[in-house]
């Protein structure tokens, strides 16, 4: 690999070694694609975060809106986990107007589901007035670039509801697979709840070794 490139190239600060993830504590990168900014968190996100976070719309398929104490200890979570980890979730914004748009990145294996190799999951939620411009899988196609240059994972999942088929629909425009026999039952939403069932789709690195075991680096 030859580290930062592509898409992620002009901005990413991570990477001189691209074998070795992010510092923990280090600042977020920030990455540029044709029409957005991927950055870093600011207290001025915490308003335009809540209001999505209460859009019935954008949470249609979460088991519940946040209210706007929820989404601020969102917001301080998703700091701790970049300090943590060394990657996360990034404000997406409109690099024309710096208007937020949303939220894009790389979340930490979960480790409740049975049998889940420990795949890094790409994530995203956009308020509705951001939806139907391509702005979803812009930003998330510089984060698995920046997954797979940066943070040398050979493989990243994404899971949604059955019934979310913008989501899927993301996850199929960035080239992900869906294997049925991958699909499983989220633990922390109650048996019997329609949300329950969830699908997962897979990407792989172009370059991994294929005998590179899924989920790892
Ligand atoms: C999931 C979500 C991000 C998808 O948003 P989206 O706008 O459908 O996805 P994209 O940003 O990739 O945009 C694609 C759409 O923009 C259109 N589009 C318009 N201009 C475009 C352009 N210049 N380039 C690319 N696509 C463009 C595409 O044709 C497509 O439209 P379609 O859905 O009618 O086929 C959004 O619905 C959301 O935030 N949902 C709530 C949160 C959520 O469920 N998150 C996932 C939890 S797992």
């Amino acid at each position: 690999m030859d580290g930062c490139r592509g898409p992620v190239s002009p901005n990413c600060r991570v990477g001189e070694n691209p074998i070795v993830p992010a510092q923990s504590g280090a600042p977020i990168p920030r990455l540029v694609t044709e029409r957005l900014l991927l950055r870093e968190w600011r207290d001025a996100d915490r308003e335009p975060f809540a209001e999505m976070n209460a859009d019935p719309r954008v949470m249609e398929h979460f088991p519940a809106m946040l209210s706007r104490a929820e989404s601020d200890a969102f917001v301080d979570r998703i700091v701790a986990r970049w300090s943590a980890n060394g990657y996360g979730l990034w404000v997406v914004e409109r690099a024309a107007d710096g208007v937020f748009l949303g939220f894009t990145g790389l979340a930490a294996p979960v480790v409740d589901v049975p049998g889940m190799p420990p795949f890094v999951e790409v994530g995203w939620r956009f308020a509705v007035d951001a939806w139907g411009h391509g702005y979803a899988t812009e930003a998330a196609r510089a984060a698995v670039a920046w997954g797979f240059d940066v943070l040398g994972l050979d493989e990243i999942a994404s899971w949604t509801t059955v019934a979310n088929l913008k989501s899927r629909a993301v996850m199929e425009r960035l080239g992900m697979t869906h294997d049925p026999s991958d699909d499983f039952e989220h633990p922390r939403v109650p048996i019997g709840h329609p949300q329950r069932p969830h699908v997962l789709y897979r990407l792989r690195r172009p370059d991994a070794r294929p005998d590179a075991p899924s989920g790892t680096r």
